[in-house]
């Protein structure tokens, strides 16, 4: 069993847990992620490490509530346990001096983006950081994403915080801005990415991406999270996740990651319906062992 030993409410249903896993923590680079299972009959769902600390032993994942069981995840606090948590798993991130690195985070992205930022910021890279949610309420870790990063541009859907619009506005500015941008690293939701790729193709700046197809194993075995990069059939949890954006087919991404909606919400109800009262008890923000 895994424990949890912090967790914490960043933003609306948005949850931080570190969790005590030794051996993944000493392992753990930028980029990658576990899997993870909350109990014997729980379906396995991948989450990037978002931090991890060696001495203390613990590895940081922050996730939406999204379904059944990222719904019974939020409900767990410091003190209790998840019954799996393997990784860490994938490729990292290709980390090297490329000179100015456009970091684009979409509303989660976030989380997965900080330790990208931080290591190629240390490796010498400027880093011009986009970070974009649908209102403030969503954001969350500016000032982590701020604090590894030259510059930073704070975007808002609604225009409660930032700027108005959406993050491609900005990263179309820096591009045409005359500054060499030699790298773009986009991480979000499938749609925030496509537009990313699409935005700096005709600029020819190579640009990474971090795929969340559906995952059950994560290492190789079921060909669930097979997706199409360059013509060619890869599986992200071994081949990446992280790709070039200008290569993946979205389309296919996005039919393949919408095959389950109807179960996915049977599932969703069926639990909200059986859980009303320990949903409406979960109030506390932070919880620390
Ligand atoms: C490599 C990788 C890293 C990820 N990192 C994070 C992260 O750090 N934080 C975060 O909030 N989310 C992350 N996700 C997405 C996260 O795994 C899904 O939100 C989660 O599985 C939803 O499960 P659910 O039962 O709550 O929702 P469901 O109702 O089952 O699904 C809701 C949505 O999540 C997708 N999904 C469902 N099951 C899976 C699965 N097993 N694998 C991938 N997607 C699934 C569905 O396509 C659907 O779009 C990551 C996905 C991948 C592939
Ligand atoms: S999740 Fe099974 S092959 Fe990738």
């Amino acid at each position: 069993m895994f424990r949890i030993i912090y967790s914490e409410t960043l933003a609306t249903k948005i949850h931080l847990f570190k969790i005590e896993a030794p051996a993944i923590a000493r392992k753990a680079l930028a980029g990658q992620f576990v899997v993870i299972r909350i109990d014997e009959r729980g379906e396995r769902i991948p989450l990037t490490i978002a931090d991890w600390n060696e001495k203390e032993g613990s590895v940081t994942v922050v996730f939406m509530e999204v379904g059944a069981t990222t719904f019974r995840l939020a409900l767990l606090k410091a003190g209790d346990s998840i019954a799996d948590f393997v990784g860490p798993l994938g490729v990292p991130s290709h980390i090297d001096k490329f000179g100015t690195v456009v970091c684009v985070a979409g509303g989660v992205g976030v989380a997965p983006i900080t330790p990208i930022a931080r290591v190629l910021r240390k490796k010498g890279n400027k880093i011009i950081s986009i970070l974009g949610a649908r209102c403030k309420d969503l954001l969350f870790w500016e000032d982590k994403l701020r604090g590894v990063s030259h510059q930073l541009i704070v975007t808002t859907d609604d225009g409660t915080y930032g700027c108005k619009g959406v993050v491609t506005g900005p990263l179309k500015e820096l591009l045409e801005s005359g500054e060499k941008i030699d790298r773009v690293i986009a991480i979000g939701p499938s749609i925030m990415m496509k537009f990313c790729a699409q935005t700096t193709k005709p600029f020819g700046v190579k640009t990474v991406v971090s795929l969340n197809p559906i995952m059950v194993d994560g290492t190789g075995m079921c060909g669930c999270c097979r997706v199409s990069v360059g013509g060619e059939t890869k599986l992200a949890c071994v081949d990446g996740p992280e790709f070039d954006g200008h290569l993946v087919d979205w389309e296919l991404l996005m039919k393949r990651n919408r095959a389950y909606l109807k179960e996915e919400a049977q599932a969703c109800d069926l639990w909200q319906r059986d859980n009303l009262r320990r949903i409406a008890e979960s109030s506390e923000r932070v919880s620390v062992v």
